[in-house]
């Protein structure tokens, strides 16, 4: 004979996963009108926004590639030149001991640069890169060394002589950093730029080793 306390147990133990189910087949409504401002919540609205800030979270952070093919050569050696002067600069500029607001925010940057870079078959093998090497972003010198790391990758694609990280520090030392960087040596010439990653290696004069700063 089931005993009244057992009976009353086995009452609210049913009722509790009736309620259960009820909640998990009818989930509340997850936006919501706010009374003051008008704003819609939740769903797309302002607090899902508030959930995922510029942060790594974005969903337009990953999206494909952006723009069309660059057929244009000569454009397109100039925009590699001057853009990977840009990243290097910026790795080199980046933080010792970034915050997660900071490591969120160069994450961000490579990750919409690969959207964005004006020329879209470039801009693939990027994304490409990011897929298999995901950035660094703990430290100065983890970025820097990861940026290096991928241009040589690029380099290799192109049959272009690796680039020494070693030596990145004092190549593109921009002069103006918060701190010296390597020596003051000056700024490589256009012409034998090793970060020139779009030229033809076979119509470049200048290609080899003695086009890595120092010849190391
Ligand atoms: C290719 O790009 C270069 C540099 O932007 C420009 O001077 C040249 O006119 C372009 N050539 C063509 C065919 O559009």
């Amino acid at each position: 004979m089931i005993s009244r306390f057992s009976k009353a147990f086995l009452f609210i133990v049913l009722l509790l996963f009736l309620l259960g189910s009820i909640v998990l087949l009818h989930p509340p409504s997850r936006a919501y009108i706010d009374p003051w401002t008008g704003d819609l919540f939740g769903e797309g609205g302002v607090e899902k926004e508030l959930q995922h800030p510029a942060g790594t979270g974005g969903k337009a952070v990953h999206g494909g590639v952006i723009m069309s093919k660059l057929g244009n050569a000569t454009a397109k050696a100039e925009l590699g030149r001057a853009t990977w002067k840009l990243l290097h600069t910026m790795t080199l500029r980046y933080p010792e001991e970034p915050t997660q607001d900071q490591r969120d925010a160069l994450d961000s940057y490579f990750h919409l640069f690969s959207r964005l870079y004006p020329c879209g078959e470039c801009a693939a093998e990027f994304q490409q890169l990011l897929k298999n090497y995901p950035p660094q972003t703990s430290s100065r010198r983890a970025a820097a060394t990861w940026l290096c790391f991928v241009h040589n990758q690029v380099n290799a694609r192109l049959h272009k002589p690796d680039f020494d990280c070693a030596n990145l520090d004092a190549t593109y030392d921009c002069g103006c950093g918060d701190e010296p960087v390597g020596s003051s040596a000056p700024a490589v010439q256009a012409e034998n730029d090793p970060m020139d990653m779009e030229t033809d290696p076979s119509k470049d004069a200048t290609t080899g080793v003695g086009m890595i700063k120092g010849g190391r």
